[in-house]
């Protein structure tokens, strides 16, 4: 009776093994978008449908998004996102997070961010600074801009 007890154990070991060994692909990792950068893809998409804990993409985002140029004609190298604790015009917003956007319209990182009970987004262009009026409290922008809201712009 012995044997098939110990049979089991070992089965169950082997399977628990098997388990923990199949890690999705991406695996978590840094990786956040810097001015000029040209890594990225997919511009316009929802970043996180495959930067996520249970996809496949290289690095598991917490803020990643495109922005565009005003007409959306193009997209807009070398941004700067800021997400802020209050609005601009309060003046005692604090700022948590600061995104290089890349050379291909993307921004994107890694890094955690503590949206607490929300963050208001900022882009700023060469020419122009674009502000969000509400908070958001998760970072996947393209799950709005693009699809339920306009695109992101800045001038
Ligand atoms: C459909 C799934 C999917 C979507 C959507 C997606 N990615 Fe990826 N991404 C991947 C996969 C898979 C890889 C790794 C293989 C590769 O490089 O194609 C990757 C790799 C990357 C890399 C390269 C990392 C390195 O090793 O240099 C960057 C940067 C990146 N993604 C940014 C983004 C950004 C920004 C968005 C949204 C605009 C996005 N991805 C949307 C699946 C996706
Ligand atoms: C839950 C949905 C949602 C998410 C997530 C979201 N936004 Fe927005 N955003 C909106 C809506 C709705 C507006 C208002 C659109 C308008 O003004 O017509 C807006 C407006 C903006 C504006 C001002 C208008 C513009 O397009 O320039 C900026 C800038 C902005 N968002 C940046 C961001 C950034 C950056 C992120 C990610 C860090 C983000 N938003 C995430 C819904 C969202």
């Amino acid at each position: 009776m012995r044997k098939p007890g110990l049979i089991f154990i070992l089965l169950a070991f082997v399977t628990i093994m098997m388990f923990q060994s199949c890690g999705k692909e991406g695996g978590n990792r840094t990786n956040i978008s810097q001015t000029g950068g040209t890594s990225s893809h997919k511009m316009g998409q929802n970043c996180m449908n495959c930067h996520n804990p249970n996809g496949e993409g290289a690095g598991w985002f917490n803020a990643a998004g495109t922005v565009y140029t005003a007409d959306s004609s193009s997209t807009y190298a070398n941004v700067v996102v800021h997400l802020y604790t209050a609005p601009d015009s309060v003046g005692n917003q604090v700022l948590v997070a600061t995104i290089n956007g890349d050379a291909k319209g993307n921004f994107y990182t890694t890094e955690s961010i503590n949206f607490g009970s929300g963050l208001y987004p900022v882009v700023v262009g060469a020419h122009g600074t674009r502000y969000m009026a509400a908070t958001i409290t998760q970072g996947a922008c393209n799950s709005c801009h693009g699809v339920t809201t306009g695109k992101l712009y800045t001038l």
